[in-house]
């Protein structure tokens, strides 16, 4: 059968005369209906183990924008308390969980087979999505990279230069290679749960990938990324995976074949002329706006969407931000983006 649907064309490798378009984050706080059905739900994590309301808030964007692709709506750190980690979040700040540091405390982690306990509703709401999207629209599924996971669990919040996971890597690397390869299995359990149960193409966010330096990159960032996609595609044949080495610099040449992934997502850092010419040459490449463009829009928005659409126009494109859009954005910005795509 001919694939119609224009983000799984692009992640096969066809290049299009528009490139489809969805975006990070794109249900979140810079969308009153999102603010509405949060509220609804009383808190961030009762919104992403409701399948109904979930479900909503991953279609609100769709409705408003018609993005070629809705993201599940859902949390990376999710699977870190699926195992066993407390998890809440402090309104205007961010995550915090008990922290995994020990011996003792990875003993203590659930079995993967565990995991699905807890994951159920956020499979009930991909079920309920792949009945309700558009036949146009992809359904992707995702899951924090084991590292980025890692980062979280160890430092127990957001830290800076993710500082607690590099000093337990040095001081005991049975513990830290223990906690990747728990997250690495963990991420392949939780992601063929969700292509069971409808996602098209999943995507692993290592946002944090940028802070690790020479051998520990490849060991920490690649290896396990490599692993899930490899194991993924052996399990569901044909499945697209999308990577995301958030901050990889130069090293995003040669991304696709290192990991095995079908799309390689850029951040905001690297020069798009530089990223067509070294990485969209091995597959479909996608992001590289900057998310700022959403807050200030204007000229600067529309130069920058034609100058990425441009740069990337010979290969197989999926137009996106190089990151999460933020709570300060304009929603009237996103049309302008969309609309600067589309005619461009
Ligand atoms: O993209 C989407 O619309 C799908 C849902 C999604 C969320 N988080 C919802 C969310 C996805 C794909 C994520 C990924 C995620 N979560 C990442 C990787 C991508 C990235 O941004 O680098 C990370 C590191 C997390 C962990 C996380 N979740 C943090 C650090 C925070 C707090 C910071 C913030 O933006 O508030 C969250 C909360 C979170 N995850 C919100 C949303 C919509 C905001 C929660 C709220 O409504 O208050």
């Amino acid at each position: 059968m001919t694939q119609q649907k224009t983000i799984l064309r692009a992640l096969a490798g066809e290049t299009l005369p528009t490139p489809p378009i969805w975006m990070m984050r794109q249900a979140g706080r810079y969308l009153p209906e999102y603010k509405a059905t949060r509220a609804q739900a009383g808190d961030f994590l009762s919104l992403c183990y409701n399948p109904d309301l979930a479900a909503e808030v991953t279609l609100q964007p769709i409705r408003r924008y018609g993005f070629d692709a809705a993201i599940l709506f859902a949390d990376i750190l999710l699977l870190p308390q699926a195992l066993g980690a407390d998890l809440w979040f402090v309104t205007g700040e961010g995550p915090r969980l008990s922290t995994i540091t020990t011996a003792d405390q990875l003993a203590q982690l659930k079995p993967v087979e565990a995991i699905h306990d807890t994951l159920n509703p956020v499979y009930e709401t991909v079920k309920i999505l792949s009945q309700e999207l558009p036949a146009e629209t992809t359904l992707i599924g995702f899951a924090g990279a084991p590292w980025t996971v890692a980062t979280y669990m160890i430092g127990g919040q957001g830290t800076p230069h993710q500082g607690p996971a590099h000093a337990l890597k040095a001081e005991n690397r049975a513990v830290f290679q223990g906690i990747i390869n728990r997250l690495t299995d963990g991420t392949i359990a939780y992601l063929s749960k969700q292509i069971e149960a409808g996602a098209e193409c999943v995507k692993l966010f290592d946002s944090w990938a940028g802070s690790l330096e020479g051998d520990d990159f490849t060991e920490f960032s690649i290896k396990p990324m490599q692993k899930i996609t490899a194991a993924l595609k052996q399990k569901h044949p044909g499945i697209p995976v999308i990577a995301f080495p958030r901050g990889a610099g130069n090293r995003y040449a040669g991304m696709h074949a290192a990991i095995g992934a079908d799309c390689v997502a850029l951040d905001d850092k690297v020069e798009a002329s530089w990223a067509a010419k070294n990485v969209q040459k091995d597959g479909c490449v996608q992001g590289n706006l900057a998310s700022s463009h959403m807050v200030t829009g204007g000229k600067a928005l529309i130069n920058e969407t034609r100058r990425i659409c441009e740069a990337f126009s010979q290969g197989p494109h999926i137009f996106n931000l190089g990151h999460g859009i933020t709570p300060d954005a304009d929603p009237a910005n996103v049309q302008l983006m969309i609309d600067t795509v589309r005619e461009a």
